[in-house]
């Protein structure tokens, strides 16, 4: 390990977990744990649960889970050696010189960092002189204002192989770290090359000013012709947002959310400075996380053509049952004299002015009202059997909305819409709704019929061979968790007898902890185990366990698997055995041909 163990066991110990969670999430006490709203997942009621006891977070609807560090590792997007670091921080502790892979790694990522800050004033003193003409014409052309360039901090890459590859090797960067940084790129002949050239860079800032990467459009029309960096240690697609740094900022009351980079720009210089884009990829719960840091609102403004809508019904069902009021924002999709016309944000200002934009902002339609409309659309209502289809179709909405406030109001539209009763919509709706509910206990009852499927761990690589077994050793962690008083003198059972080699792991992780007279936490392996696994064994960690003869329940546990594992090493010597007898066999026939 790379941070001494006493360091940690201070640190963990400093960082109560309710405190730390308490500054992202608002907790209710309930007993002897707290709930509240997951900051994991997009949700409406509070799953998310911390126990002060256990010092570890769990939500019952996503299934996230893990100790202090991991929250932070998820929540803050850090590394084990960083989340760490931020730990100290928070509760000014001086972290002691570290050794080994983790202080490399945590480097990398500060150096990484440090380069792309270099690259975009190496790529903004281009746009500013002679090399970067074209790209200064391109922004002219779009009627980008040299102001607006500066707040964005965009610059310009050249038409060379190696122009910035050349500038930061002589600021001291090695190659290594260039090609870390997703910013050179190696060629087949090992020659490295400009990942970015002759294009309109525009940095990527996070929420702390870092700048994560780039984004970069070409001139011409040539393909592609967006080029985003690709996941780097410190760039990762899901939880970029473009222009989150200056939104944060924004005193509007809610975030627009466009498709592309260069609309957020125009939005931005029209005097709307609560855009941001998603550069490229479907809307994540990643990003929503972050957005819910800087609003209780999202308007969902999509290009209108095709691919844009089905953009929007993604983020919709995405944001469905979120804590988010979600509206869409329809920029018109035909010219005034009827013809039909693609049209993106950027479009829509350069034709119409801002003017225009704010009221088609501030007549934006909640997403419930947006897909009333999108399945009108596709239904004539003028005959009675599509009004019949429209009208079954629309219900099957309405039965999806929580409050019955909601579905008296657009059951009323709906009914004006196609001329049947509200009633008669209404009670259609209640059927779908009793529909679903009826598949979803047949899906239940499945489930609990076969609730071995339930205990697995969800990676495959960790799945229990052998079930019986691996339940009892769970119970063994848990006990080693909650009362390590059993534990104490010699091991009762050695981690080799486990039949699961993930909770063997973490059974020797927390009993040598204990050896060392230290404190088994769940924090002790964040290090160790993927983000999946952790959840896992979160989970375990949560299911009951006896409050009362815990040196019993634990007799018990062990003699299961202990009887499980001779059970194994008895076949596994009879499969031995079994290959023996069977290769003496083939060397008696091949021996008896030769002689033959
Ligand atoms: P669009 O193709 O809709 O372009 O891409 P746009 O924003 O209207 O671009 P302009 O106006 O022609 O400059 C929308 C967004 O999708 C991502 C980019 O973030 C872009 O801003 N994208 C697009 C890519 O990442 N790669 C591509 O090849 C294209
Ligand atoms: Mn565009």
């Amino acid at each position: 390990m790379a941070f001494p163990a006493r360091f940690l066991d201070e640190l963990v110990a400093r960082s109560d977990i309710v405190d730390v969670i308490s500054d992202y999430v608002q907790l209710k006490k309930k007993g002897g744990t707290l709930f509240g709203l997951c900051p994991f997942h997009s949700e409406k009621t509070g799953s998310f649960s911390v126990s002060p006891e256990k010092q570890a977070y769990y939500c019952f609807g996503c299934g996230k889970g893990g100790g202090v560090i991991n929250f932070i590792m998820d929540e803050e997007n850090l590394s084990f050696p960083d989340a760490v670091r931020f730990l100290a921080k928070r509760a000014n502790l001086e972290v002691p010189e570290e050794t080994g892979g983790s202080r490399e790694a945590g480097r990398l990522r500060q150096r990484v960092l440090a380069l792309n800050k270099d690259a975009a004033r190496f790529y903004y003193q281009t746009l500013q002189s002679p090399d970067g003409q074209a790209v200064q014409a391109y922004l002219d052309r779009r009627r980008i204002t040299p102001r607006t360039a500066a707040r964005f901090g965009m610059g310009a890459s050249v038409d060379r192989w190696d122009a910035l590859i050349a500038a930061m090797t002589e600021k001291g960067y090695t190659k290594a770290e260039l090609i870390a940084a997703g910013l050179a790129v190696q060629g087949k002949g090992g020659r490295l090359y400009d990942k970015f050239r002759n294009r309109l860079m525009l940095p990527v800032i996070d929420v702390r000013g870092d700048v994560i990467g780039f984004g970069s459009r070409v001139l011409d029309g040539s393909e592609p012709k967006y080029m985003n960096t690709s996941e780097t240690i410190a760039y990762s697609k899901r939880r970029a947002l473009y222009a989150i740094n200056l939104v944060r900022k924004s005193k509007r009351p809610n975030i627009i959310l466009c498709e592309g980079n260069l609309d957020v720009v125009t939005l931005h210089q029209a005097g709307f400075d609560n855009a941001v884009a998603s550069m490229g990829t479907a809307l994540t719960v990643e990003q929503t996380r972050l957005l819910s840091r800087y609003t209780k609102e999202i308007v969902l403004c999509y290009d209108n053509d095709n691919a844009g809508k089905l953009a929007t019904e993604r983020a919709l069902e995405l944001l469905n049952h979120s804590e988010f009021t979600v509206r869409v924002l329809q920029l018109p999709n035909r010219m005034e004299d009827g013809k039909p016309m693609k049209q993106d944000a950027d479009d829509f200002i350069k034709n119409h002015g801002a003017a225009a934009f704010e009221h088609l902002l501030s007549g934006s339609e909640n997403g419930v009202a947006y897909r009333m409309a999108e399945i009108a659309g596709q239904y004539d209502l003028s005959a009675d059997d599509q009004r019949v289809a429209y009208s079954r179709a629309v219900s099957a909405l309405i039965a999806t909305l929580e409050s019955s406030a909601e579905r008296e109001v657009y059951a009323a539209r709906a009914a004006e819409a196609c001329g049947i009763s509200k009633d008669a919509i209404l009670s259609e709706a209640r059927r779908a709704f009793s529909a679903r509910q009826k598949e979803e206990r047949k899906q239940q009852a499945r489930r609990d019929l076969n609730p071995a499927m339930e205990l697995q761990p969800k990676e495959r690589g960790s799945r229990y061979e052998n079930l019986r077994s691996a339940l009892a050793e769970e119970g063994i962690i848990r006990l080693l968790m909650l009362d390590s008083a059993l534990f104490t003198g010699a091991p009762p059972i050695a981690p080799e007898r486990f039949s699961s080699p993930l909770l063997a792991k973490v059974y020797q992780t927390l009993l040598s902890a204990l050896q060392e007279g230290r404190q088994p936490h769940l924090s002790l392996l964040a290090e160790e185990l993927t983000g999946e696994e952790m959840n896992h064994i979160t989970a375990v960690l949560q299911r009951p366990e006896s409050r009362t003869e815990r040196d019993k329940a634990l007799r018990d546990y062990i003699t299961t698997v202990n009887i499980e594992a001779d059970r194994r090493c008895q076949s596994s010597a009879a499969d031995l055995l079994a290959a023996a007898i069977e290769k003496n066999k083939e060397k008696k026939q091949y021996g008896g041909k030769l002689n033959g």
